[in-house]
């Protein structure tokens, strides 16, 4: 154990210890406990076994956010979604939480028994969200879906939400939170990426007008330590560029001048320490973009709690789906030796962790995606130091040298062959079998007439 794992563990206590001592804390003393732990994931089918939640408790998240797909209501009979069906019964928000099995249960007991705090955290973990399409109600759908305002109520209704919140009165779920004492003081901002949102394609809006003046607002309102923006698409990968014609995906890239002016509102806010947090996708990834502000802008991506890309296709074909996400060229993407697979995509359940050691110095931050033993499969270690706007040399310097890094150059930028060496490798195969297939034909029909005319001899 290192001396920092040691300060952290001590640390802890005193947090925990703090935490049992304030007995009825409320909500607003809880949210001025320091924030060192937070986790988060989506896309998550309230049918399929969720044995995914054990690692999340076990890895004791003060603030847990769900990144929308949070349950798949739009699945059996999409428009119809709302209902008892919808709030009720297993996929209410308070028993993901509960322990998988019996014999995990008492695990629990004992190790509550012997850490007071540990059980304590658990009830105080804050459950957060926003939502993504299959919540939503509808595949894909924006402001067009009329099943909105219904569904609004009922994924709040699943959040807990108070029944007087403001958040049931406007038009969307986009919300804000702060948590830790000033100085080491975190702003989450979850954004509703579907109230709003003109058709794909449109390059029109996602957020609306409302909600553009709200996040402005809370963009440019006093500074935070960290400022995490949650936002159920991916906002820096722009895997549509690369995977076309053969899929497309939502994604923020799809509405470049919304993007724009997303990365502009961020810059023009001075905010330190902004970072992206997203799912969708049903893989996880780490991507950064260094040429929208002075620093780095990072998006964490984990997707999802059951739903992943590996698990549609049978045992024999995953290496097969493995070899594909690495063909898959990405600029954005954060490869790290530590990764479990080469492409540092990972495609089984998974979730999303955010550490902060407040007491190192600088502060560092500890992203990474999870799997569902809670062994990192993807992560980056980012200094808080790197994520603050400035207008010195020495960090202009260094935006010119990032500028000629890979992770400054959009998807769409990269050389045809490479950019679409993807569709070209699909297209090239589906040719070679098409041939082959048509010289089989050939030869059999050569061979039968052959045949047949040897017999019309004899
Ligand atoms: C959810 O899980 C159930 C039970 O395993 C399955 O029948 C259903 O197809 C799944 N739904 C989705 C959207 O994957
Ligand atoms: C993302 O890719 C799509 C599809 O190729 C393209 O239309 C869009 O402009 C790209 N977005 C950005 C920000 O490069
Ligand atoms: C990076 O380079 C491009 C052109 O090569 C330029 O337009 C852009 O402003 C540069 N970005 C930064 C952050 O220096």
């Amino acid at each position: 154990m290192g001396i920092d794992q040691r300060r952290w563990r001590w640390w802890n206590a005193v947090v925990f210890i703090g935490m049992v001592g304030v007995t009825g804390s409320n909500s607003q003393e809880k949210q001025k406990q320091v924030v060192s732990r937070i986790a988060f994931g989506s896309c998550s089918n309230q049918s399929a076994p969720q044995p995914i939640w054990d690692a999340v408790v076990d890895f004791h998240p003060q603030v847990f956010i769900w990144l929308g797909d949070n349950i798949y209501g739009d699945f059996k009979r999409p428009f119809k979604i709302f209902g008892q069906e919808r709030t009720v019964g297993p996929w209410k928000n308070v028993p993901r939480f509960v322990p998988s099995s019996e014999q995990e249960m008492k695990t629990r007991y004992e190790k509550a028994k012997s850490n007071p705090g540990y059980a304590r955290l658990q009830q105080n973990a804050e459950v957060i969200g926003t939502w993504d399409d299959h919540d939503y109600g509808l595949n894909d759908a924006g402001k067009e879906f009329h099943g909105k305002i219904t569904n609004q109520k009922l994924l709040l209704d699943f959040l807990d939400e108070p029944q007087d919140s403001p958040r049931r009165k406007q038009a969307g779920v986009y919300a804000s939170y702060m948590y830790g004492p000033v100085g080491r003081d975190i702003k989450i901002v979850l954004l509703d990426t579907r109230y709003h949102r003109d058709p794909v394609g449109s390059d029109g809006t996602i957020l609306g007008n409302s909600q553009w003046l709200w996040l402005e607002k809370e963009l440019k309102g006093p500074p935070t330590a960290l400022t995490i923006i949650g936002s159920s698409i991916q906002v820096i990968s722009n895997l549509s560029a690369t995977i076309r014609p053969l899929f497309a995906m939502e994604s923020w890239a799809r509405f470049p001048k919304e993007r724009d002016r997303l990365f502009k509102l961020i810059a023009d806010s001075k905010r330190a320490g902004v970072f992206f947090i997203s799912g969708d996708v049903h893989f996880g990834e780490i991507t950064r973009y260094d040429c929208a502000l002075d620093y780095p802008l990072y998006d964490l991506t984990s997707s999802g709690v059951t739903q992943s890309v590996e698990e549609v296709v049978p045992h024999f074909l995953r290496s097969f789906v493995r070899f594909v996400a690495w063909l898959t060229p990405s600029t954005m993407r954060v490869k790290d030796q530590n990764c479990r697979y080469k492409s540092c995509i990972y495609g089984q359940t998974n979730f999303g962790t955010i550490e902060i050691d407040w007491d190192s110095h600088p502060v560092t931050l500890k992203f990474k995606v999870r799997d569902k033993d809670s062994i990192m499969v993807t992560g980056v270690d980012v200094s808080l130091m790197e994520l603050q706007p400035s207008n010195s040399e020495v960090l202009d310097r260094a935006k010119t040298e990032h500028n000629n890094s890979k992770h400054c150059t959009l998807e769409v930028s990269l050389p045809w062959i490479v950019r679409h060496r993807l569709a070209i490798l699909f297209f090239s195969a589906l040719f070679v079998l098409l041939v082959v297939f048509v010289v089989l034909v050939y030869t059999c029909f050569r061979f039968c007439r052959l045949e047949s005319c040897k017999r019309k001899h004899d």
